[in-house]
């Protein structure tokens, strides 16, 4: 992994935004997969704004997001596809048609699985990832568990992944769906290149352990160790139990090997 440490969070956030625009000006026709989360809003930000100064076009991009709450409709407040309707979409210039979203609201969720699986190999895959990291160690919405899923696939939400996103639901982790949808570690894993972005004390350890833990089940995003281009782009917060801990710089460094600690489990 090519690990590259900022100061803050803005920081990271300027950083990442400058590596979409980079990958949307490199090619004709790029594929992004989108992340939701409190993590990537500020690049999103950023990126609205090189839209509005015309330094980047989403004019020809696809994107795909990694997950949506099941049985939760596409104009539901708390779904993702409102979320990033509000944080990117309606600020850039992204065709309507060249948007591609889980729906929650399917009447058969395996099928529009499937569905979405055919649709992004239809696109010619994915040609950058962006990726936030759950304060467990899921991605997307691949929780921690004794086995994962490799393609899109419905999911049994972790009690502390609930807690996480109460905010879009009023605040009321009660009301946050027991299920999702979200593409699977292999879906994942097949996209040419992957941006993880983590910010914050909260994610540190969950950092440590992707970056240097074994690759496992029990942090999911364990398994990025095994693709050949991954960024991580991150603040001296979420990098303070690397080593080298949190000295900001966008010197490159790789991490692997094996921590003797626990894998991360959720809380009670
Ligand atoms: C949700 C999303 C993940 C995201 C995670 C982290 O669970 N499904 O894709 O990475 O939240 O959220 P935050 O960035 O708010 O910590």
């Amino acid at each position: 992994m090519d690990i590259r440490t900022f100061d803050t969070p803005e920081a990271v956030s300027l950083a990442v935004a400058a590596r979409v625009a980079e990958a949307l000006g490199a090619r004709s026709r790029v594929v992004l997969g989108l992340p939701t989360g409190r993590t990537p809003t500020g690049a999103y930000a950023e990126l609205r704004r090189l839209h509005r100064a015309g330094v980047a076009s989403f004019a020809r991009a696809m994107t795909f997001n990694l997950d949506e709450f099941a049985g939760v409709p596409p104009s539901h407040p708390g779904s993702f596809r409102t979320f990033m309707e509000a944080h990117l979409f309606s600020g850039i210039d992204l065709p309507a048609p060249h948007i591609h979203f889980l729906d929650g609201a399917a009447g058969d969720l395996d099928a529009e699985c499937e569905r979405y699986e055919a649709a992004i190999a239809a696109a010619g895959g994915i040609d950058l990832q962006l990726l936030g990291i759950g304060s467990n160690g899921h991605i997307g919405f691949n929780e921690p568990a004794e086995a994962l899923v490799a393609r899109t696939h419905r999911v049994r939400l972790a009690e502390s992944t609930r807690r996480d996103n109460a905010a879009l639901f009023g605040g009321d982790a009660s009301r946050v769906p027991h299920e999702a949808l979200s593409m699977g570690m292999g879906t994942i894993l097949k996209a040419a290149e992957i941006v993880l972005i983590a910010t914050g004390a909260r994610k540190a350890r969950c950092v440590e352990r992707m970056v240097n833990g074994p690759v496992s089940t029990q942090l999911p995003a364990s398994f990025l160790q095994l693709h050949r281009r991954v960024e991580l782009f991150v603040d001296a917060a979420a990098a303070s139990r690397l080593p080298g801990g949190g000295a900001a710089g966008e010197e490159p460094r790789s991490g692997s090997g094996g921590s003797k600690d626990p894998p991360l489990r959720d809380g009670p």
